[in-house]
């Protein structure tokens, strides 16, 4: 049995993980940021223990971590956002792009940075950066750029993550969940959410020291940077 750490676990992606790990009786914390989400927590997988913090809000991150006292053996760092409605390369919402580079791409390196000291006493660690395909330099398309942005300096702390933990055994990557129907996802994406949910747990078991730094999708197969 291991202890995960999932973020932003009020619905979708780490909802869903924090029910099928409860389930698979593996020890399980997750977080949401409102009432609302605790709800929701406590009703899919009533044994998780929870804990409450916005992933823009460093001190109540670190707050929530100063609550745990054992170690953390994986951490999903899954909560993100889409973003404000305008941006564009040529109409952008800079208050709500900023905003969302708060939430997308800084607020799980707070996460990481203040779990870290219990991430370091896990039992062969692990941290996954949630991304998304849409942050590849290598995929074509404009739409929804605050977004693609997010992830791209996303995948780069994971990186810079990976590379200055490889010497004490933390194994840290950049995740895709594929395209999955989820209020983010939208109904028309491919995906159910227990079948990328599945992949996620079962590629994070997998992984190796030698694989971290890698970017790659819920079943472990590379992505381009
Ligand atoms: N669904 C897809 O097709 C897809 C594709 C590629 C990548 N992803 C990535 O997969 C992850 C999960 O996506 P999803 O589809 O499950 O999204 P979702 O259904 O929209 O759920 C997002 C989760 O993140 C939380 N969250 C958002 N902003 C937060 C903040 N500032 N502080 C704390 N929690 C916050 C939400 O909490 P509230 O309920 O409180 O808002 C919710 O629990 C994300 O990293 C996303 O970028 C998803």
């Amino acid at each position: 049995m291991a202890h995960w750490l999932v973020v932003g676990a009020s619905r979708g992606i780490g909802l869903e993980a924090a029910r099928q790990l409860t389930a698979r009786g593996e020890r399980v914390t997750a977080s949401v940021r409102d009432a609302k989400g605790l709800a929701a927590l406590e009703a899919a997988a009533p044994r998780a223990a929870t804990l409450q913090f916005d992933t823009r809000d460093e001190a109540a991150i670190r707050a929530a971590a100063n609550q745990i006292s054992d170690p953390i053996d994986r951490l999903i760092a899954n909560a993100a956002a889409y973003g404000p409605k305008r941006q564009s390369s040529l109409d952008m919402d800079f208050d709500g792009a900023l905003d969302l580079l708060s939430t997308n791409t800084l607020g799980p390196l707070r996460v990481v940075q203040a779990f870290l000291p219990l991430v370091r006493r896990g039992r062969a660690p692990r941290i996954v950066m949630m991304t998304s395909i849409l942050g590849s330099m290598a995929i074509e398309g404009t739409f929804n750029v605050a977004y693609r942005v997010s992830k791209v300096g996303l995948n780069k702390i994971a990186r810079c993550l990976a590379a200055d933990l490889k010497k004490e055994n933390v194994i840290v990557v950049a995740m895709s969940p594929g395209w999955v129907r989820t209020d983010m996802g939208g109904p028309d994406a491919p995906l159910d959410v227990a079948d990328s949910v599945a992949g996620v747990i079962e590629t994070t078991e997998t992984l190796k020291l030698a694989d971290t730094g890698r970017y790659l999708d819920y079943r472990g197969a590379d992505i381009p940077w």
